[in-house]
């Protein structure tokens, strides 16, 4: 007997002491479950199942239970409502039919529904609760509010419940609150002071259901578990970066009014992808179980975390996004959202351990696949010359697997060229039997795989948590705060960032890669879209234009008019530098619609243009008579030639008509250009083509499926047209990569679908021509208009 009181009290002494767990639910009593929302959404799909596996599992522990269902509605239109859902609610594997279906029954009688509106209705449920403990002598352990409503309400619920439904001293009140827990750290603030008013902070369980989820909850256990193993590599010397990843495939249709506020930083990553990397990163607790101390080495990573600043984001934006919200919220076609719907961030901690460690944490919607993971990937230093399969050879990387994926289950996976990890967890098993799946590089033969021996849905262990009063699961006001210290500030700088648009699924290609420099992030493909404040700005000349990339060359983007200002003032200074260098300036324009508006700013404008000096030349032509207004030269002649004092025999139209025939291949045409080209101009090479791009994706006539090849060296051939005129003369991208300066102008919001896509093709002329426009020693600016690249 004096063995059992020493083991007693030894037990009693680690866990008595200041800010630890207590565990008051463990003293038997009646408890209050009382659902505000009970009919809701989350309380339908996860908190009834929560609540029936809590009284499942405490049924012979000497509690006893009331549920209530509380919402706005009257009672007789919710009953049936509540009812219903408690009806689906299903027991475990191990509960057999018998004895699921007498607990089943036993619950739905401790359940009712209750109308919660008014102050008076609070005051009635305090009533009814005391009566009944006094009906049945029952001694209360304690009343666990769960509010499943919107934000706004929290304030006003909780001032209620304080006013009217605190239970008498020596039983508890425990208030579970769901985010958002405000917009950013002001509103977060006020929001915690109201709440602060009504309840103390022990009584406030603000859920996470990150860390709920099994492998979630099991990070700080794992590494003290493993800690001899880890100590001496959970560092700089031995971490390359940590990989803290939600994917999903889902939009948010259905959700947009209340994601369009948030967007996926407030949404996941302030939250869930945090509250993972403060587990991963922090110093290990001496007692696991003391809230306070976890809490403590928790609010140093955030004090150790640099600020994240605007390198340190790239954001995305799923293409159907901006027309579910305009249909959600009832915006015009015209309506642009910068919300957010894909973030990668990368941060870094400022301390030694972890000295320019980068840490990713990156999540999105309408990704190629749902998973979820927090991988740690270490330094290899190994050379492998020729056994590439050798264990040594491949990555080294521990993965918090929080299930879905190729895996399909929750699981802690150790490459076998780190260390066996400990198990002495009863609750988790060791995986020895191995599909064939692999997992973030590795086959799962490769790896030392441990998972729960049963899973468990989040939050039916969080609901556990708060019964048990285990505060190590729930964000505290001050963890709260300090996260929305980290990211209030990065969230202020994006909100005028244009997110990079992303068609959805497996179509993003590599369009979402990311890229790490230093302490900086970029998408690792060309830009689609740019935010202002990123590009290099000039207000030269009075008008704003910004200066970008665009598959790999230089991009300026402005309004349309001034776009075509700085167009006309490029060939300008260009055709004067030609002039002065050479006495001749070589400019070769297309036709399409695009140029027209350059057309008449030369025409205009630029008086002192060297137009003595200069030679016109087509890019391509439509065969049809030059008097033809179908005629690219004719376009070209109205719009600018007949406004300007060129020679004559500076003008070079395209010989589409010979010996009273169109582009009849015998007659030479092409070849004839070629010659007086060739003749003219010094080595072939233009100063200056003008290209457009059309919504196919052809430039100057050369259309998707042309056979570029079988053009040779030929500087002009004839080509066929999908549209009307079809046959066509056409420099090709011999003449074109010649030139010493490409221009591609692109203007319209009809373009911009294009532009998209071509942001993330790779080079394929004969399937995207324009993406052959690649000058071999000259240089390529794309001149995009905002309609053309934000749509
Ligand atoms: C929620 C977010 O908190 O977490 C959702 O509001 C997101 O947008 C969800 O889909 C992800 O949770 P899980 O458990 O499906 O990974």
């Amino acid at each position: 007997m004096s063995v059992t009181v020493l083991l007693l009290l030894v037990t009693l002494c680690v866990q008595g002491g200041y800010g630890e767990e207590r565990e008051e639910a463990q003293r038997p009593g009646h408890v209050s479950v009382v659902i505000v929302g009970g009919t809701g959404d989350l309380a339908k799909k996860y908190l009834w199942q929560g609540f029936f596996q809590l009284y499942v599992s405490q049924v012979s522990s000497g509690n006893t239970f009331s549920f209530y269902g509380g919402g706005l509605s009257p009672a007789d239109k919710a009953t049936p409502l509540l009812f219903e859902i408690l009806k689906a609610v299903s027991c475990s594997k191990d509960v057999s039919q018998e004895r699921c279906a007498l607990l089943k029954d036993q619950f739905l009688r401790l359940s009712q529904y209750r109308q919660l509106k008014t102050l008076e209705d609070y005051q009635d449920l305090a009533e009814h609760i005391e009566k009944q403990l006094q009906q049945e002598g029952m001694t209360e352990a304690g009343r666990l509010f769960y509010l499943s409503v919107p934000a706004f309400a929290y304030a006003d619920i909780a001032d209620k419940i304080n006013n009217s439904c605190r239970p008498a001293s020596g039983a508890w009140l425990r208030v579970v609150l769901e985010k958002p827990f405000g917009h950013d750290f002001r509103s977060a603030q006020v929001l915690a002071s109201q709440l602060g008013s009504s309840l103390k902070d022990e009584e406030m369980y603000r859920i996470d259901h990150y860390l709920g989820k099994q492998v979630v909850a099991k990070i700080l256990p794992f590494r003290i578990e493993n800690k001899r193993f880890l100590d001496p590599i959970w560092n700089k010397q031995h971490i390359e970066r940590v990989e803290i990843v939600l994917k999903e495939t889902l939009d948010v249709k259905g959700r947009i009014p209340f994601y369009d506020q948030y967007g996926v930083i407030r949404d996941v990553l302030q939250n869930h992808l945090t509250e993972v990397m403060t587990l991963l990163t922090m110093r290990l607790p001496v007692n696991l179980s003391s809230s306070e101390e976890v809490l403590q080495n928790k609010l140093h990573i955030f004090s150790s975390l640099l600020p994240l600043g605007k390198n340190q984001a790239v954001i995305g934006q799923y293409q159907s996004y901006k027309s579910e919200v305009q249909q959600e919220l009832n915006k015009t076609k015209d309506h642009v959202s910068l919300t957010p719907t894909f973030a990668a961030v990368l941060a870094h901690i400022d301390e030694a351990q972890y000295e320019d460690v980068p840490i990713l944490l990156i999540s999105g919607k309408m990704l190629d696949e749902r998973v979820g993971y927090a991988r740690i990937l270490f330094k290899n230093d190994i050379f492998c010359l020729q056994n590439h399969n050798s264990i040594h050879c491949k990555p080294k990387q521990i993965v918090f697997y929080f299930g879905h994926g190729s895996l399909q289950y929750p699981a802690i996976l150790v490459s076998k060229n780190l260390f066996k990890p400990v198990l002495t967890d009863s609750e988790w098993k060791e995986v020895t039997e191995h599909t064939d799946v692999s997992v973030l590089g590795l086959s799962l033969s490769d790896y030392y795989v441990q998972t729960p021996t049963e899973q468990r849905e989040a939050y039916t262990e969080l609901i556990s948590h708060i019964f048990a009063g285990r505060k190590n699961s729930f964000i505290s006001t001050e963890n709260l705060l300090a996260s929305w210290g980290l990211w209030t500030p990065l969230l202020s700088t994006l909100s005028s960032s244009f997110p990079r648009i992303y068609p959805g699924g497996a179509d993003n290609g590599d369009l979402l890669d990311v890229c790490l420099k230093g302490k900086d992030i970029s998408f690792n493909s060309e830009v689609v879209i740019i935010s202002p404040d990123q590009m290099g700005s000039t207000s030269a000349g009075g008008f704003q234009v910004m200066q970008g990339k665009f598959r790999s060359a230089n991009m300026v983007s402005a309004w349309a008019e001034e776009l075509v200002e700085r167009l006309a003032a490029d060939v300008q200074e260009l055709a004067e530098a030609a002039v002065r260098e050479s006495g001749v300036f070589h400019l070769a324009l297309s036709g399409g619609s695009s140029p027209l508006a350059l057309f008449h700013r030369l025409a205009l404008h630029h008086f002192s243009f060297p137009w003595r000096n200069t030679h016109v030349w087509m890019v391509d032509e439509r065969c049809v008579p030059l008097t033809e207004p179908e005629s690219n030269f004719y376009t070209l002649h109205n719009h600018l030639l007949q406004h300007v004092r060129i020679p004559y025999y500076n003008i070079h139209p395209m010989p589409v008509q010979l010996n009273h025939r169109l582009c009849v291949e015998e007659d030479g045409g092409a070849q004839l250009y070629e010659t007086e080209i060739s003749k003219l101009v010094n080595g072939s090479s233009f100063h200056f083509v003008l290209l457009g791009v059309g919504y196919d994706s052809h430039t100057a006539s050369l259309f998707p499926g042309t056979k570029m090849k079988d053009f040779g060296e030929s500087l002009v051939a004839l080509t066929e047209s999908p549209v009307k005129p079809h046959q066509r003369m056409s420099l090709t991208f011999s003449a074109i990569n010649r030139a010493q300066r490409v221009a591609l102008l692109v203007m319209g919001k009809g373009k911009h679908e294009l532009i998209t896509q071509l942001s993330r093709v790779k080079d394929d002329p004969e399937k995207w021509p324009v993406t052959g426009v690649k000058p071999t020693n000259g240089r390529l600016v794309w001149y995009m208009d905002y309609d053309a690249l934000l749509g």
